[in-house]
């Protein structure tokens, strides 16, 4: 794993020159979640329907699946009442036999062939609280609405500088890196123009009953400490994608995952058969690149830069990956291109050794081996610096099972920071 992180580190060097004009602002990341390149089009396929992004009304659900009250003396919902895989999308057959795992994360495991599934839920650990049951925020117990959030946040999280003498940028990145692997809540495609816009012109809307559903727009003070520099009040918050918009009738709604839930690879390879093959060379199993002029690999561009990117032409810097989120920081992209040409050099390689493979065969080894060193990145370098070498191989006194629960337990820290 050595030379992953020397060439991470000559590429962040090279990086930010070379990447000049690459977007990374908030337009260019959210752009880049609600287009069809996220593969989209495919989980409509799945689901056999078309959400409804124009209602402002949310639709109604029938509640005869109403989660049951839990497992006996805990707050969990039975495993059965949580898997919408199992339960909103007709099951798929298996290869049993197959020596690779499928791009969309079914069938890794064969008992439960839909669990992690390209979008279906991430299990909850604590059962939703919506204030309806079903949908709708919740309020505050006396039923007032609950305390602005952007109060909260001025109020409780302090922007302060805390330098860190020990790790360096990747530990962080590789976290956001897994988090782009196991994780993408996003939301609905309006047009191929963009987001739902749940502001008007930066100011809290006057009718906010009268916006679609899927609006819930942040109310910023006007004495905001950052925002009142610019007159903004107001932020587009539009929510997640969810059962419901899919006409599944799960009681509460559930959130989608755009990508597998498995610690896959996926957001080199994609999550969908659409991404996959989009971005294959298609010779040599080698992933599709754009050279520089000295024969270096990058991620191909989008066709399309400017509505993807923060850029003013379309010939710019804005790459295509497995993950749309590529483009969201420059370390972000350094990660990508590193396992772009991994990928590519371990097919070099496979084929020297085996010059009878053909492009399937050896873009799956090679994928097969990437896969096998994300993960191994993960589980024995990441998580032993962030949970301590002593807690992961403290053997006299933890046992498998809790060295397991811990690690789930940071995944699942990781996956909460969503909520924050
Ligand atoms: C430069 C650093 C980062 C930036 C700019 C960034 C930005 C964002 C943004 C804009 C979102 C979408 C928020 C939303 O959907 O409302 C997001 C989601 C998320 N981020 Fe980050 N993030 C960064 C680093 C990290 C790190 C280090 C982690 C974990 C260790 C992380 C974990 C997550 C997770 C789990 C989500 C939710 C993903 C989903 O299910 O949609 N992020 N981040």
């Amino acid at each position: 794993m050595n030379s992953i992180y020397i060439t991470y580190y000559i590429l962040l060097t090279n990086a930010y020159s070379y990447q000049s004009s690459l977007g990374n602002g908030p337009r260019s990341f959210w752009n880049s979640l609600t287009d069809l390149t996220d593969g989209i089009q495919d989980i409509l396929q799945m689901y056999g329907t078309r959400p409804n992004i124009n209602s402002s009304v949310l639709p109604e659900v029938e509640n005869s699946m109403t989660i049951s009250t839990g497992l006996p003396g805990t707050r969990f919902q039975p495993i059965v009442d949580q898997n919408i895989a199992d339960i909103c999308i007709p099951m798929m057959q298996c290869n049993r036999t197959s020596r690779y795992r499928t791009i969309n994360g079914s069938c890794n495991n064969l008992m439960f062939p839909m669990w992690g599934l390209t979008g279906t839920a991430l299990v909850r650990l604590i059962p939703a609280l919506y204030q309806d049951g079903l949908h709708q925020p919740r309020m505050s117990v006396t039923g007032r609405p609950l305390p602005n959030v952007r109060d909260l946040r001025n109020g409780l999280l302090y922007n302060k500088n805390t330098p860190d003498h020990i790790n360096t940028l990747i530990v962080m990145e590789w976290g956001q890196i897994i988090s782009h692997d196991t994780t993408h809540i996003s939301v609905l495609p309006v047009s191929s123009l963009g987001d739902l816009q749940c502001c008007i012109n930066n100011t809290y809307p006057a009718m906010v009953t009268e916006l679609p559903a899927q609006c819930m727009p942040i109310q910023v003070p006007v004495d905001d400490p950052y925002f009142s520099r610019f007159n903004q009040t107001c932020l587009n918050f539009i929510r997640s994608v969810t059962t419901t918009d899919y006409g599944c009738s799960l009681v509460p709604q559930q959130q989608l995952a755009m990508v597998t839930h498995f610690v896959d690879a996926s957001f080199i390879y994609g999550s969908t058969d659409y991404i996959a093959n989009l971005i294959r060379n298609g010779t040599g199993g080698k992933l599709a690149v754009q050279r520089t002029p000295d024969g270096r690999e990058f991620p191909p561009n989008v066709p399309n830069a400017t509505h993807y990117c923060d850029v003013s032409m379309d010939s710019e810097t804005c790459y295509l990956a497995g993950d749309s989120r590529v483009n969201q920081n420059t370390d972000v992209s350094i990660i990508h291109i590193v396992f772009l040409r991994e990928h590519n050099k371990l097919c070099t390689e496979l084929l020297a050794l085996n010059p009878h493979w053909d492009d399937e065969r050896l873009y799956q080894e090679a994928r097969r081996i990437v896969v096998a060193a994300v993960q191994r990145i993960t589980y024995s370098d990441f998580l032993i610096v962030m949970l301590g070498v002593v807690l992961i191989f403290r053997k006299d006194r933890t046992t498998p099972a809790e060295t397991e629960f811990q690690i789930m337990t940071l995944m699942n820290y990781i996956m909460a920071m969503k909520l924050c």
